[in-house]
């Protein structure tokens, strides 16, 4: 018990703060996977070995909408958990309601706002309070493609939209699933994000950004509805409900020759003991080289009392501390949060995500993703969600998904 006393944290800028006896963070996340749970891992030892005890609350289910739903509950019923993991606009939502906590304290002392990129101090502040810690940026235009089914299929990773369905075909023909998928909605979306912006940046930030209506309804919209169609033809039978670490295992396995999915599936390639460049592929979404499409993981921070504030303090600290950037991210497969920290210990794919994120800032081809909160609200999100999902079902033509993606969104926004 003393130990704990004792125990110490000293912050980049020179002061320290002790984790007192049965000092606890309650963390809500939705990082149930083998990869995620590693990761989380990095961060559940460091404030551990800090003295500072984890109470872990996972609330499974990919893209965070259960997670999401769980803590709205914990808040109504006025006990919500230390921490939480949650994204962009939700992360808005919850501040509009007055319970968030204030990290300015620690985020003042640590210069936060000199090395956290604009984009992401977007959401992480409110009302210019630092009311989140950011520990990494996802992207979600990336292909992650088995080896030896792309080398089987002709060798070369494709970089057009022509080029990725010559590959498809051809694994189709050597007899395995081309593209490994599960059929959730906010996979089919994160799906969707890519394709769109394969159509065209400006395109991305008309449709998914501003939301403006003669980009929802145009021809445009119509032909990345026939791509996602054309896509579908390449999922196998059973992917309806399947989880997407489920369709990472697939192509792990060569069952699988491809999966479209954000960064974190990375993460599962790695837990399986996979090698980029060796046993799997990376490549930014055909046409959308250049550009990114991004999520950051945030962990929210709500009003707790005197007796946890100081061990929130702390996990805030360590979750920015460029250290903890690095060894977290290398296992989550994101990048991280901060603009400084050193790409060295990050493996080939991790490396092309810092430096396509960094490009992507400065050329004005950074945009937030849609399928992970940060383009809309969540209402306008779950509309659009709908009829992504309804359209690749197969339920409605592109032409109808086009008209009635411009009409859910404007019903959405009220
Ligand atoms: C989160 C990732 C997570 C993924 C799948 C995304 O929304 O940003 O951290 O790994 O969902 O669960």
């Amino acid at each position: 018990m003393l130990r704990k006393f004792l125990l110490t944290t000293v912050f980049a800028s020179g002061f320290a703060l002790a984790a007192n006896a049965a000092e606890q963070v309650e963390v809500l996340h939705w990082w149930t996977s083998g990869g995620e749970a590693a990761a989380l891992d990095v961060l559940k030892q460091k404030l551990e070995s800090q003295g500072v005890t984890w109470k872990d609350m996972p609330v499974a289910g990919g893209g965070g909408e259960q997670a999401m739903t769980a803590l709205r509950a914990r808040v109504t019923a006025g006990d919500p958990p230390t921490a939480v993991q949650a994204l962009g606009f939700d992360i808005t939502d919850w501040a509009k309601q007055g319970v968030v906590g204030d990290l300015g304290d620690v985020a003042g002392k640590e210069g936060w706002d000199k090395v956290v990129p604009t984009a992401l101090q977007n959401f992480a502040m409110y009302d210019g309070k630092w009311i989140a810690a950011p520990v990494n940026v996802h992207s979600t235009n990336w292909v992650w493609i088995n080896k030896k089914a792309l080398d089987a299929a002709g060798g070369k990773a494709p970089e057009s939209w022509d080029e990725l369905i010559a590959v498809l075909d051809k694994m189709k023909e050597n007899g395995i699933t081309p593209l490994a998928h599960g059929g959730q909605a906010w996979q089919d979306a994160t799906i969707f994000d890519a394709v769109v912006l394969s159509l065209g940046t400006d395109f991305y930030k008309a449709a998914m950004i501003d939301l403006d209506p003669a980009a929802l309804n145009s021809d445009k919209m119509k032909e990345a509805f026939d791509r996602m169609a054309k896509l579908r033809s390449y999922v196998d039978d059973n992917f309806s409900g399947r989880d997407w670490n489920l369709a990472s295992a697939m192509v792990i396995e060569g069952k699988g020759g491809m999966q479209m999915m954000g960064d974190w599936a990375k993460g599962e390639f790695l837990k399986a003991g996979q090698k980029p460049g060796e046993d799997f592929v990376c490549i930014r979404f055909p046409g959308t080289q250049g550009a990114v499409t991004f999520n950051s993981d945030m962990f929210m921070m709500f009003k707790v009392g005197d007796a946890n504030k100081n061990a929130q303090l702390m996990m805030a600290s360590d979750i920015m501390s460029p250290d903890f950037q690095s060894s977290f991210n290398v296992v989550k497969g994101s990048v991280p949060a901060r603009t400084d920290v050193p790409d060295a210990a990050f493996d080939d794919c991790g490396k092309k995500g810092m430096k396509d994120l960094a490009e992507a800032n400065s050329s004005g081809e950074l945009f937030g993703s849609m399928a992970h909160g940060y383009a809309a609200p969540a209402a306008v999100k779950n509309a659009l969600y709908d009829v992504v999902t309804r359209h690749f079902n197969g339920e409605i033509d592109s032409a109808e998904a086009a008209k009635q993606l411009a009409d859910a969104v404007a019903a959405a926004r009220g």
